[in-house]
């Protein structure tokens, strides 16, 4: 079992938008889809699968559970439903979305859950997501390292995170990078657009490729048809050491997912 190095990412894109995107990008070749309970879109990200036609088995469906549904009595009813919403009898992958607030939940008693869930066959892998070394620690402890196919983190050129990737590859943990592109805001860097034009490649391929060449997968998400295409061929780029290097010196730590009711203390 692994997980896809690339796929798409459908945060904020709700109704049509989600929609027209999801199509687009399986139109083009994407075969991974990342959505979440909370961005309210999983009826239309399922509808627009059906409408693809694509095998089920050649696709990668993740979804993330929601910190209210954490509860040992809520989980599975939940995932049900996003299921259902999916129209889909099975995920390829269910995360935590976010650690419970203020430990409300015991990670015993959601990671407990969530194998569960992987035991009836709701989900072929489980995962965590904007989990620190010390939440992931907990998460080791009850489900066992194996069993934590990733942890979907905020890492791009400006908040690389190796304190807790470093702990992550200790422990054979794969990192999902969110945000690979900062919400946009890495593709004016100067830098990024220099090794760009060095290799007739977009900021955005350039990007990508950095994370993917470090063994991170990426979702990263686009309403336009240009953009879901550039990056999907963000697979065929490679950077040189040089390229590399440069990027790596760009992190100066800026985090730009920290809800004050969610963000556990981060490493
Ligand atoms: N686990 C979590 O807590 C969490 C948190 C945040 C995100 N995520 C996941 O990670 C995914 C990616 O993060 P994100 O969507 O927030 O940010 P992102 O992928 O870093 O950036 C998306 C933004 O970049 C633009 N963009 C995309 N490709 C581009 C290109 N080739 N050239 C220029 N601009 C481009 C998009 O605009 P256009 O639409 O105009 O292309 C959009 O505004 C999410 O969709 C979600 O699935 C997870």
């Amino acid at each position: 079992m692994s997980i896809p190095l690339f796929g798409l990412g459908t945060f904020r894109l709700k109704d049509q938008v989600v929609i027209d995107s999801v199509s687009q990008a399986l139109e083009l070749g994407y075969r991974a889809v990342d959505t979440a309970q909370i961005y309210g879109n999983e009826a239309e990200v399922g509808q627009a699968v059906a409408a693809s036609g694509i095998a089920r088995d050649q696709l990668f469906l993740t979804s993330k559970i929601w910190t209210e549904n954490l509860g040992a009595d809520k989980l599975i009813p939940s995932l049900k439903e996003s299921l259902s919403k999916l129209r889909t009898e099975y995920l390829d992958l269910t995360l935590i979305h976010w650690p419970s607030p203020k430990g409300a939940v015991p990670v015993s008693e959601f990671m407990g859950a969530l194998a569960e869930a992987k035991a009836q066959g709701l989900t072929r892998q489980i995962g965590v997501s904007n989990f620190t070394i010390d939440l992931l620690r907990q998460a080791i402890d009850v489900a066992g390292k194996e069993a934590i196919a990733t942890n979907q983190i905020e890492l791009h050129p400006y908040l690389q995170n190796r304190k807790l990737v470093e702990f992550m590859h200790s422990q054979g943990i794969a990192v999902t990078s969110y945000m690979t592109l900062g919400y946009g805001k890495v593709l004016t860097d100067p830098v990024i657009q220099k090794i760009a034009g060095q290799h007739n490649a977009t900021p955005a391929q350039v990007t990508l490729a950095w994370a993917m060449q470090l063994g991170y997968a990426v979702i990263p998400s686009s309403t336009r048809r240009e953009n879901l295409a550039g990056n999907l061929k963000s697979q065929n780029l490679t950077l040189s050491a040089e390229d590399m290097a440069l990027i790596a010196s760009l992190d100066s730590g800026l985090r730009l997912t920290n809800p004050e009711s969610l963000a556990p203390a981060w490493d």
